[in-house]
């Protein structure tokens, strides 16, 4: 299969300014069950890191919660030095007492000791895309976003991003400071993030779908693509993408995965390209 295979979903600049390759790799699905600890694979983590590079992936999700921390240093251990032009883009809002337990916390002195704990690990000086993994109810927003302000000042953080938002809410941080990213859930079977997705795409934010595969299910035997992906001589998986790709210019799909096999899979999706009326055959 062509290496790198990721440049052709085409490119979005992230906060007008960090160019990236629209296809890339959820750093969540290369810890422990239940996103919590080490990987049961670690050497196969550590080489799905580096082929998702070696493919041509340069944006790569994850979160300090990831693990927690596990996923971060993962990544540092595979991949840095970082090759020119990886963005690896972090989040911070959630604190972590057991396998899929999570906590909101967007305390201001929580957001900067995680962003701090994030640059650490990920031994980086800067962290170009710093996501609000969750506006915290408990906490005033703007408390909040100024927390992250203040690390941008500091030149800790680059652009800001959003997680899990409405457009009220995006409207509302958009007030304070400039949005760069919203990662909302958003994939062929589960489309509530629409009017996020289309405000994002008006407004040149980048909009990252989490779950694209709808934690695999899209992708597994017996897929509600399975019809359409054997017209294509594609797999589901890289049919539910390539869908998410012509949805927007401004979709940046991040699928998980602890295997390069499906990660292989997953990068070739950027080189299918879906006419419209497929589009509106998989929509109906
Ligand atoms: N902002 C948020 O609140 C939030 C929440 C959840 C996730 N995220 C981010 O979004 C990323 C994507 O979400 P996700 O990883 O949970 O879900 P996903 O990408 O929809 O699905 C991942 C699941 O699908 C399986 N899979 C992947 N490729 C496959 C293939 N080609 N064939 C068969 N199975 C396949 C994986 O299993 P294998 O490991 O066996 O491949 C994994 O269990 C995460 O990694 C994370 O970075 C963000």
């Amino acid at each position: 299969m062509t290496t790198t295979v990721a440049p052709l979903s085409g490119t979005f600049d992230i906060g007008g300014d960090l160019r990236v390759n629209r296809l890339g790799f959820g750093a969540m699905r290369i810890t422990g069950p239940g996103v919590w600890g080490e990987p049961r694979d670690h050497k196969e983590s550590i080489a799905v890191l580096r082929r998702a590079v070696e493919l041509g992936i340069n944006l790569i999700d994850t979160a300090d919660s990831y693990g927690p921390h596990v996923s971060e240093r993962l990544i540092a251990e595979a991949l840095y030095p970082y090759p020119s032009g990886l963005l690896i883009a972090t989040k911070a809002g959630f604190q972590r007492s057991g396998p899929d337990l999570w906590t909101e916390d967007g305390r201001p002195d929580h957001l900067r000791s995680a962003c701090e704990g994030s640059l650490e690990r990920l031994k980086l000086k800067r962290i170009d895309l710093f996501q609000l993994h969750r506006i915290d109810r408990k906490v005033p927003m703007k408390d909040q976003i100024g927390a992250l302000l203040e690390l941008q000042r500091e030149g800790k953080i680059k652009h800001i991003g959003l997680s899990e938002v409405t457009v009220k809410q995006i409207k509302d941080v958009q007030r304070l400071t400039p949005v760069a990213t919203v990662q909302n859930r958003y994939n062929l079977v589960d489309r509530r993030s629409e009017d996020v997705l289309r405000y994002c795409t008006e407004n040149g934010i980048g909009f990252i779908p989490w779950y694209p595969l709808a934690t695999g299910n899209l992708a597994r035997e017996g897929s509600p693509l399975a019809k359409a992906a054997a017209k294509l001589d594609a797999t589901p998986a890289q049919v539910a993408l390539a869908w998410l790709l012509k949805k927007s210019p401004g979709m940046l799909p991040i699928p998980g995965t602890s295997s390069v096999r499906h990660l292989e899979e997953n990068a070739a999706a950027a080189k299918l390209e879906l006419d419209n009326s497929t589009m509106r055959e998989l929509e109906e």
